[in-house]
């Protein structure tokens, strides 16, 4: 993956650092084991492509040989199999934070050989810098390229990468020219936060607020390495919707308009969030169809759907950490920068998913979950209360402080076995409080204002799979004459009942 180094490299504008330019090997040679590393990369954007995989090499070769050697993973989010796939397949990872979607990485969270520390992607950051998280030795950060003064063009995410590089004893660069260098300018990286007692207010008062500068500053003695690339980022495809993420985009689509008529919105709506996945992106392109106009997104990451708003001219403008496009969709925005540049702003992710500005701006925020029970308490992360699929990421710093908070999810999973309307969540990531909309492809439950009985009632007749719909009556039914308080009426030697049925038999299904 190293490029030609005698070539005059046109990305590194900075001849002081550009003699740093070594192959990734010799870079990968400087991290030992033991290293706590703060690598750069969201949703598969922007991670470091080569240096992972000579370590992931060194750690191979050592394990060969007897010897111990396993490292600390700190990032942004989920990277791509060229860094999660390469050190967990190597066994290398011995903790990991702050969320993770990679297969083999996932597989050794749930064998128990990999420390996994699941939190708030707003929180990563300050809880760095407060010191709980131990010392980070080294920073691996990709950027698309070095400006003559030596600042860091951010590539095409943000995420942590500002605290790891301030933070870091020692820090290697990959500079990717497969990045669009009209990235440059894209960024706003602001230096203004700080910890209590000295936090002061960020001043974003609209999504596109800029408060900012467009580059990393770095003090260039701390830089070991720097690192070509040329290799692009790995996100995995959307598929086409089908007609479940179609029903539930359609209800989420009336919600909005309903919504917008209720409270009287602006039909700029208010900014929006939404997470990645298929039903999230049905959603975005059902938007472009709705009588809204110039539209804002204040979100965590940019996905397929949102640039389609952009070029239909329904969303004036987004607001994330790092782009989460498909293949085919990266490599359309890399042809189109010079369009979309104007209209994207990448941040820190302890800005993008900031509370105070979540609750400030009011955003709409949509998010896939695993399961809900009966109550409106949400499973982002957890199958059967146990198993790690991804983490929570941002769907907490939204959730909790947005406008209107909606949670979706097809009614059932695994061929029907599965439903994800349950008696009682088998993991909580979203209390009740924090959950106001459900929807599933049978319909929109919007339970604000509702006590945890009628929010029972409402989600159990709208939101439930039909076949599981008369379990769930006859549970609350029963919970409601045996359960010891009526606050929120459980059997609790039966709670859990369904989730168990499914690890012993492989369904729900009585
Ligand atoms: N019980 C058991 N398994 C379930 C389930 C349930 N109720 N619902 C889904 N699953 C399984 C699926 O069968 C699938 O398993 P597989 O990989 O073995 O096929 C897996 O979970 C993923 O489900 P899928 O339907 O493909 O959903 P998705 O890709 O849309 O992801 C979440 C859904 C909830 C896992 C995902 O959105 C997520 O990680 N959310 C948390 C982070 C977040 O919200 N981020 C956005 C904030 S900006």
């Amino acid at each position: 993956m190293s490029l030609d180094h005698t070539r005059t490299p046109t990305r590194i504008r900075n001849a002081e650092l550009a003699r740093k330019i070594m192959p990734a090997e010799a870079a990968a040679a400087m991290i030992m084991p033991g290293a706590v590393i703060g690598m750069s990369g969201f949703t598969g954007s922007g991670y470091p492509k080569a240096v992972p995989q000579a370590l992931a090499q060194r750690i191979e070769a050592a394990h060969a040989r007897d010897e111990a050697f396993k490292v600390s993973i700190w990032t942004g989010a989920s990277t791509g199999p060229e860094l999660d796939g390469a050190l967990a397949k190597a066994d290398g990872i011995d903790f990991r934070l702050p969320y993770n979607s990679d297969p083999i990485a996932r597989k050794k969270i749930n064998s128990g050989e990999m420390n996994y520390f699941d939190i708030h992607l707003s929180q990563v950051a300050p809880m760095a810098w407060e010191g709980f998280l131990g010392k980070l030795d080294t920073a691996v950060i990709e950027i698309s390229g070095i400006t003559e003064d030596g600042k860091l063009i951010p590539s095409s995410s943000v995420g942590n990468n500002k605290t790891w590089l301030d933070m870091a004893d020692k820090v290697i660069l990959e500079v990717n020219s497969w990045q669009s260098p009209m990235l440059d300018g894209m960024h706003d990286i602001y230096y203004g936060t700080a910890l209590p007692p000295h936090r002061k207010p960020i001043p974003i008062l609209k999504s596109d607020d800029r408060i900012g500068q467009p580059y990393f500053e770095i003090d260039p003695d701390k830089i070991v390495a720097i690192v070509e690339t040329d290799a692009p980022d790995r996100n995995a495809p959307f598929s086409a919707p089908d007609a479940t993420a179609e029903a539930i985009a359609g209800h989420i689509l009336d919600f909005l308009k309903w919504e917008a008529k209720r409270a009287g919105l602006p039909n700029t709506l208010l900014p929006l969030q939404s997470g990645v996945g298929n039903v999230p992106n049905a959603v975005m392109a059902g938007l472009i169809e709705a009588p809204f106009e110039n539209m804002t997104a204040f979100t965590e990451v940019i996905q397929d759907g949102m640039l389609d708003m952009i070029e239909a001219g329904t969303l004036r403008m987004a607001s994330a950490t790092a782009f989460s496009l498909s293949p085919d969709k990266a490599e359309y925005f890399n042809r189109n920068a010079a369009f979309f540049r104007d209209k994207l702003i990448l941040r820190a992710q302890d800005i993008s998913n900031n509370p105070e500005l979540v609750r400030r701006l009011g955003c709409i925020t949509m998010n896939c979950m695993i399961e809900a029970d009966i109550y409106g308490n949400v499973n982002s992360t957890q199958i059967m209360g146990s198993k790690m699929q991804n983490g929570i990421g941002g769907s907490g710093d939204f959730a909790r402080n947005g406008y209107v908070s909606i949670f979706m999810t097809p009614s059932t999973a695994k061929g029907g076995a599965i439903s994800a309307i349950v008696p009682m969540a088998s993991h909580v990531d979203h209390i009740t409080q924090d959950v106001q909309v459900i929807v599933t492809e049978h319909g929109l439950a919007d339970l604000r204002g509702l006590s945890p009985k009628q929010r029972a009632d409402k989600i159990i007749n709208t939101c439930a799979h039909p076949y599981f719909r008369p379990m769930l009556r006859d549970y609350f039914e029963r919970a409601k004459h045996g359960s010891y308080g009526q606050q929120s009426p459980h059997l609790l030697n039966e709670a859990l009942s369904w989730h168990q049925r499914f690890i012993e038999t492989g369904t729900m299904k009585a």
